[in-house]
């Protein structure tokens, strides 16, 4: 297939670019380059040893898309461009509803125009919100308490709405749990700019000595150790999942969440992380932050039985494969 893969330059769409590859997909990337860097769409022609076009453009932009649109014909689009940090979307929220829901709207119209049957969307186990873990997709989608995840559950919505207008399109919304790890080669991986915000690049920068310490947000969860527990994925296993859900899409909207199914608590994954590379990461607890959950997990049958997907890498390869890359940088 030749596929569109937007934000391609980025964490998770530049590992599933690897993985589309080598499977024999082709790949046109879009992305604008506001969180990536260009050096990454080499990186991944090196490691796959297979050519990427590549536009610099902005998803939101119409008459940008339409060209790529125009010029390639396509057999699907994969939609990971968007911005993705929490507390900046309180901060921006208008950056994030114009960013994250424009693009959605803007690609499903030119995949109607075009006649681009599949779609795959990148959704956020921040859709389910307060529920009762393990989270099912049947569930229904609880508020969020910030745009970002606002952003997700409306795109998720438009998406299901323009499917059920159109009853050959192919959607399928991705509920990805907690990215971390990098691809084996080191030559890509995740790169945040500035302070992090997630526990994985904290981690990292902590174990370099570029920050100090690492707070743990609130030991009095009611969890294993009090502290919070999550649903960590290595990308590579996500990358595999796009795969699986683009090679299996079936007309409708198909929703599968992209997890292992394993929660593990921030205090785990620090002794992890100390333990397999050899490196001490000191931490203080602190106060929880607001808008945390305790437990966030998957129920991944339905990507088992369904895609014929599951999980291979461990919370050792995570941890290992995640410091390999930043000693890198
Ligand atoms: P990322 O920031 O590394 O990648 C996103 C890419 O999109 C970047 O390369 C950025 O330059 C590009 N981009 C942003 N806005 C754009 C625009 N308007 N036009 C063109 N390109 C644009 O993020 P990621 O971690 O790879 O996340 C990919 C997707 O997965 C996002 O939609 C994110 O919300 C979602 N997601 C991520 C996580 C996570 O923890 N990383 C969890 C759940 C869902
Ligand atoms: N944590 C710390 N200290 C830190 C950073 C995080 O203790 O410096 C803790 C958090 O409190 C949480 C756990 O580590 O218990 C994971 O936090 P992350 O920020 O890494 O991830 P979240 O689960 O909060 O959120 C992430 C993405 C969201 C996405 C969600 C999907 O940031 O965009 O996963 O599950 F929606």
């Amino acid at each position: 297939m030749n596929i569109l893969v937007t934000g391609g330059a980025g964490y998770i769409g530049s590992h599933t670019s690897i993985s589309l590859l080598n499977a024999g997909h082709s790949i046109i990337i879009a992305d604008n380059l506001s969180n990536s860097k260009i050096e990454t769409i080499s990186r991944i022609e090196e490691i796959t040893n297979k050519s990427v076009i590549f536009y610099q453009i902005d998803v939101t932009d119409e008459d940008s898309v339409e060209r790529v649109f125009n010029t390639h014909q396509l057999d699907g689009v994969i939609h990971f461009s968007g911005l993705k940090a929490v507390g900046e979307s309180v901060e921006k929220p208008l950056e994030y509803y114009h960013n994250n829901i424009v693009s959605t709207i803007v690609l499903s119209n030119m995949c109607l125009k075009y006649g681009v049957r599949k779609l795959v969307f990148s959704s956020s186990a921040t859709v389910y919100g307060q529920n009762v873990v393990p989270f099912a997709e049947y569930m229904e989608l609880l508020p969020t308490t910030n745009p970002y995840g606002a952003t997700k559950i409306i795109s998720e919505r438009i998406l299901t709405d323009v499917a059920n207008a159109n009853s050959d399109l192919a959607i399928s919304l991705l509920r990805y749990f907690n990215p971390v790890g990098a691809h084996e080669s080191c030559l890509i991986g995740e790169e945040p700019n500035g302070v992090p915000n997630n526990l994985m690049p904290y981690i990292t920068k902590v174990a370099r000595g570029e920050l100090s310490v690492l707070k743990v947000f609130g030991n009095d969860y009611d969890t294993v150790d009090g502290t919070g527990v999550r649903d960590y994925i290595h990308v590579m296993d996500l990358a595999e999942g796009h795969l699986a859900a683009l090679e299996k899409l079936d007309n409708g909207v198909n929703i599968y969440n992209l997890g292992t199914g394993k929660g593990t608590s921030v205090l785990e994954m620090i002794k992890k992380f100390e333990e397999i590379n050899r490196i001490p990461v000191p931490y203080e607890i602190v106060d929880r932050r607001v808008g945390d959950i305790a437990l966030c997990y998957a129920d991944a049958s339905k990507a088992r039985r369904e895609l014929g997907w599951e999980t291979k890498r461990t919370i050792e390869e995570m941890v290992r494969d995640t410091w390999d890359f930043a000693k890198t940088l």
